[in-house]
């Protein structure tokens, strides 16, 4: 694989800048990952969370999934994120939904976590394993601050045959395309981090829809940016239409899809 020459702290900056940038919302909509309330949900119910539960999310955006999780099953969540605008995006988020006393956001990084051992009893991460450049380090540190017998859930892409060149770079490893790993891998990931890997569900459909919402996003942006309606300053719109294409092609023909995988310590 042709990717990132670059060093992985510029990898985590640049992804991490990219999903606090205003474009995305504009281009991506309110969820950042396929599935959006929906999964995220069905992640709650297959870790089996009560209100009793504290729950670690991992790279946790603009809190769309921890505050879902919060609100649905009465846990406590904790939200860690590179980027610093997305925390403080989803420290009000949680102020204006009235989940301030329930959920607490943190800047840092996945590989390195800044919470003690055993310190939760479910962790999960949705549609970010894929961006982090040292997947085992990461999976090892949600392993580490598991409580004993506690879970461990992630969603995230899936591939299963080689992807076209155009989907290589470091705008597609963002786009949490590039580095996208077949299902066996990401449960070796969890067994090689001494979890014991528990239920495999596919959500390729999901997937689908959600590429297929870009794309259609992405038109309807270039057009208001064209009739100067909005004013779109960052993303290149014609390099972002070029990976979509081929990501929703990627999708369609499953060579792409989406999964979620959990484990138990
Ligand atoms: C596709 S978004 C998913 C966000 C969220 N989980 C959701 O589903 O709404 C990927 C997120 O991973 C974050 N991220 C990337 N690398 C990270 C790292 N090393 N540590 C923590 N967060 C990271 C990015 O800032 C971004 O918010």
């Amino acid at each position: 694989m042709s990717i990132p020459e670059a060093p992985s702290e510029t990898i985590k900056r640049c992804c991490a800048a990219a999903y606090d940038h205003d474009a995305v919302r504009i281009l991506v909509g309110d969820t950042l990952h396929p599935g959006g309330a929906r999964l995220t949900e069905r992640m709650g119910q297959l870790l089996s969370l009560t209100p009793a539960s504290r729950v670690l999310d991992v790279a946790s955006g603009r809190g769309d999934g921890t505050l879902v999780l919060a609100a649905r099953f009465g846990c406590e969540v904790v939200g860690l994120d590179f980027g610093r605008r997305n925390v403080e995006t989803a420290t009000n988020a949680a102020r204006e939904r009235g989940l301030a006393d329930k959920v607490t956001f943190y800047c840092g990084d996945a590989e390195k976590l800044p919470f003690a051992d055993g310190a939760f009893d479910a962790v999960l991460c949705e549609c970010a394993l894929c961006t982090f450049p040292d997947k085992p380090m990461a999976v090892a540190e949600f392993a580490r601050v598991l409580k004993p017998g506690g879970r461990v859930g992630i969603s995230d892409l899936t591939r299963s045959g080689p992807l076209p060149r155009e989907l290589e770079g470091l705008a597609a490893w963002i786009a949490c395309v590039a580095d996208a790993r077949p299902l066996d891998e990401y449960r070796a990931l969890l067994a090689g981090a001494g979890l014991a890997v528990g239920v495999t569900e596919l959500h390729d459909g999901a997937l689908v829809d959600f590429v297929d919402a870009i794309w259609m996003r992405l038109f309807t942006t270039e057009i208001m940016v064209g009739l100067k309606k909005i004013d779109l300053t960052g993303p290149d719109l014609a390099a972002a239409k070029d990976i979509v294409r081929h990501a929703l092609a990627a999708a369609k023909s499953g060579v792409l899809g989406y999964a979620i995988v959990t484990a138990a310590k």
